[in-house]
Formats: structure tokens, sequence, C-alpha cells
């Protein structure tokens, strides 16, 4: 791998602490970085090299994976980092970090490859983008990169202008837009699991499968994140990506893996075939309080500290859609995803037809893929009790809890660091997604689509079951 250099943007947030570092940790550990690698963190506060090394270290002994108690390997990996403190919205900041960059390549005899990585509030990502072109930072003799973290855009209109200020310092193949859901172990072995299975793929057809579903259930509510999550809600949060990533990712084929271009076109066609009717096919809930018993309650959104007591944000949403290919059509796909529900689950599963025509064969097959937590897949077939000869439910099960697996960040900074786009979203993706929840934001707005609230720690809305329900299926 080419000497680079890695210029981290919000290097004392809780993002870089708990996933950044431990994941470059990890891949250092696996000898998956470049041999010359220097980490340049950019933050507010003012640190010495030595505090923020310490800081580092310490997130290392809380978050990383590598269960080693070796100091050394700290120590030596830390040593690749300095730290520099900017304030952000200054023209004169990038002039400063421009002369950092460009001393510790030449000290180090670094070749002039440059990844930025934003890891800052959003309203930071247009500044930042528009002086790393000015300071003259964008212009290299090696390649440039820059990673992106969601939110990209706050509804439509506004991912079209910061798209294009981005575009201005970066072309499309350097923007690595992170949808950190692709980076998990389990959704880049999505498409895997069918190509290579001739049992999947000979199943894997409109008139076999009846519907598919994806969950992604949460136990935990909105936390500290208030202020972000009443400009935002499940919609934006989850829905205009991870939710139609993994939509995309379950319904795409490919006849070549590995072909980044060819994927990336695949889920564009496949987002331009989507149809959500918005009235209808969409649920909007909101956790509320639920008095467990005399003493103790679980807090409703509205009483969470920094929310409106009479805030209309969702807190679930869930959605029936449709994909007009020849291989979905007429096959629905459900998606649901809450906060303070009754479990943490991400999962899809497809639910194949039942084609005797009997209706005494017991519950229909699935295939259900595991996605967190402890990822794996499962098949649910129907078999004959020995005892009552009833039919029964049996499944057949793989789990990879036992086994240590990489991180999604691992993945994603390795790819981006070797300058794989295969997992990063393209802009395409990301307008149609937009395009894709527009009338839904602006029906959620409008109250057109009403808002059900939920008993905390519940599995959700009533009306979320009567979504799938009314279709003939239940949600598994
Ligand atoms: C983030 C959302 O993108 O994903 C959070 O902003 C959400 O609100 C999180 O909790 C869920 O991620 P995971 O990996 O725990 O399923």
């Amino acid at each position: 791998m080419e000497s680079t250099s890695f210029i981290l943007f919000g290097a004392t947030g809780d993002l870089a602490n708990r996933k950044i570092y431990p994941a470059l940790f990890n891949l250092y550990m696996d000898k998956k970085l470049p041999a010359s690698f220097s980490i340049i963190g950019v933050g507010r506060e003012p640190l010495s090299k030595e505090a923020y090394q310490a800081n580092i270290i310490d997130s290392l002994y809380k978050f990383s994976r590598h269960s080693t108690d070796d100091k050394r390997q700290k120590l030596a990996f830390v040593k690749q980092f300095s730290y520099i403190s900017l304030d952000l919205t200054k023209e004169a900041s990038y002039q400063e970090l421009s002369t950092h960059v460009r001393r510790l390549e030449s000290e180090n005899k670094l070749q002039e490859n440059r990844i930025f990585y934003l890891s800052v509030a959003p309203e930071l990502f247009d500044v930042i983008t528009t002086n790393i072109k000015q300071s003259g930072l964008a212009n290299t003799k090696g390649w440039k990169r820059v990673m992106i973290e969601k939110p990209f855009g706050h509804d439509l209109q506004s991912a079209r202008q910061l798209n294009h200020i981005v575009q201005q310092a970066f072309s499309e193949e350097e923007i690595f837009r992170i949808d950190h859901y692709l980076g998990k172990p389990m959704v880049q072995n999505l498409e895997t699991l069918i190509s290579v299975n001739p049992i999947l793929q000979s199943i894997w057809r409109k008139d076999m499968i009846s519907n598919v579903q994806i969950t992604a259930n949460e136990t935990v509510g909105v936390g500290s994140r208030a202020a972000y999550y009443e400009q935002t809600g499940a919609l934006r949060d989850m829905v205009q990506n991870h939710m139609l990533q993994l939509v995309m990712m379950t319904a795409v084929q490919m006849a070549e893996r590995e072909d980044a271009a060819k994927l990336r076109s695949e889920k564009i066609n496949l987002m331009k075939a989507i149809q959500i009717i918005p009235e209808r096919d969409v649920v909007r809930g909101q956790y509320a309080r639920l008095d467990v018993d005399h003493h103790s309650v679980i807090t409703g959104y509205r009483e969470e500290a920094g929310v409106d007591s009479f805030s209309t944000v969702d807190t679930f949403v869930a959605a029936r859609l449709t994909i007009q290919t020849p291989l979905w059509e007429g096959i629905p796909f459900f998606i649901r995803t809450g906060k303070r529900l009754n479990k943490k689950e991400t999962k899809i599963v497809v639910e194949f037809k039942n084609l005797s025509g009997k209706t005494n064969e017991g519950e229909p097959n699935l295939l259900i893929i595991r996605i967190n937590p402890n990822d794996g897949v499962t098949l649910q077939l129907n078999s004959k009790h020995p005892l009552t000869g009833e039919l029964e439910p049996i499944q057949i099960n793989f789990s990879s809890s036992d086994r240590e697996i990489p991180e999604a960040y691992e993945y994603l900074l390795a790819d981006a660091i070797k300058g794989n786009p295969f997992y990063f979203t393209h802009w395409n993706e990301v307008e149609l997604a937009w395009q894709a929840v527009q009338p839904i934001i602006e029906n959620f707005e409008t109250n057109a689509i009403p808002l059900h609230l939920y008993p905390a720690g519940s599995n959700g809305p009533e009306a979320a079951n009567q979504l799938v329900n009314t279709h003939g299926y239940k949600w598994w």
C-alpha cells in the first residue's frame, strides 16, 4: 500500500474514539495499514500531541476488539499520530493545516496521498471541503479522497446543494460516503450468500418468494442526541440511508462479484424501480411513556431531555415498498425501524410461498439473515413431530458469534485506504433515496400520515401490524 496521510476532522469526538481509532488499530495489528501512515488529528480543543496520543490509547483499551494488553503495540501505533487545534470556520486554519500536512509529508518522506475524514457535525461539511480546495490542500502530486459520515443532507434539496459544494473540491470517484450498514459483515455477505449457493439461487425467484421483511429495531431511546434527533427522526436517520441500502443489497443481483461500478449501477437501477405510496403504505410512530409499576417508568420521547413536549418527530417508521423489476415485481418488501422497542435486532427475513395450495402445510419456509446482534443465517423448514405427528417448524442455524469478526469501520477504512468504492454510496444512490423519502417527509410535516404513539418497550404501533396483516402476512 502506498504511503498515506490521514487527516481526521473531529479527532476528539465520540465517533473517533469509539469507532475510528479502534478500527485503525485493529487494521494496524492485522498489518492492513500502509507501512508509512501519518494520522493528523484536527480538533477544536487545544491539546498537546502527548495528551492526544494518551486519549487514543484510552479509547483502544475501551473499544478495541484486540484484547491484547501489550502497551508496546499501542505506543508504537500512536507514534503515527499528531494533533492540530483549529477553528474550522476560519480560512487561515486551513493554511496552517496545509503547512502541517506538508511538513510531515516531507519529514516522513511520504507520497502526497491524502485522505480527509469528516467526522464532524454535518453543518461543517461544506465549509471544510470548500477550504480544503481553497487552501491548496487538495492539490497533491498523489491521490486524494474524502470520507463523509451521514447525514448527507437534510432533505433532497439540501443534499443536492451539499453535493454540489463537495464536488467542487473532489470528483465523485474521490468521495467515499459512509453508510456504516454497508460495512457490516453480514451485509457484505448478502449477495455472495445467494450467488454462490445453487440451493438458494434456485428459489430466488418471483414464483417462490412471497415477501421480504427488513427490521432494524433498537431498545435504546434518543439518549443524549435529542438536538440531532429532533431535526431528523427515524425516517431521515435510518430509512433514507441504512434501510434503503439493506433493501438494495438484498435485491441486487450481480453477474460478476467485486465489480464496484456494476454494483453501483445495479443499485441505482433498483432505487429507480422502488415505489412507496406514502399515504397508504407508511406508518409513523413515536414512543410514549410506559408506567412499568408504581415505582418505575420508561420515559416517553416527549419527556426526554431536549425534546419538545409537543414533538411530532417519528421514532418509528414502517413501510411497504415494491420494486418494479422483472425479478421483484409483485413481491412486497416491508421495512420497519424504531427506537425504544422490545428487542435490539437487525435482520432480513425472506418468506417463501406455500406452493402446495393446502392450508395445513405448517409455517411458511423462511430464510432469516441476522445482521445484528450475532450475525448468522437460519433456514426455517417444516418437519413432523416424532410423537404427535403434527407439523412443527425446525431451524437450520449458522451463527458466527463464536468467531472474532472485524467491525464495520475496519472494512470501510481498509477499503477507503485501498481506494475501493464497493461499499460506499454513490451520489446517484443518495439522491434517489432522498427522492424516495421526500414525499413521506412532506406527509409527515402536514400530518397527512398520522402519528401513532406506542408504549416504550413494546414492538411498535399496532398500525405497523395492520400494514402487513392487510396483505395477508405477519411480521417475523
Ligand atoms: C446510526 C443512527 O446511523 O445508526 C443511530 O444515527 C442508530 O440513531 C444507529 O442508533 C444504529 O446502528 P447499529 O449499527 O447499532 O444498528
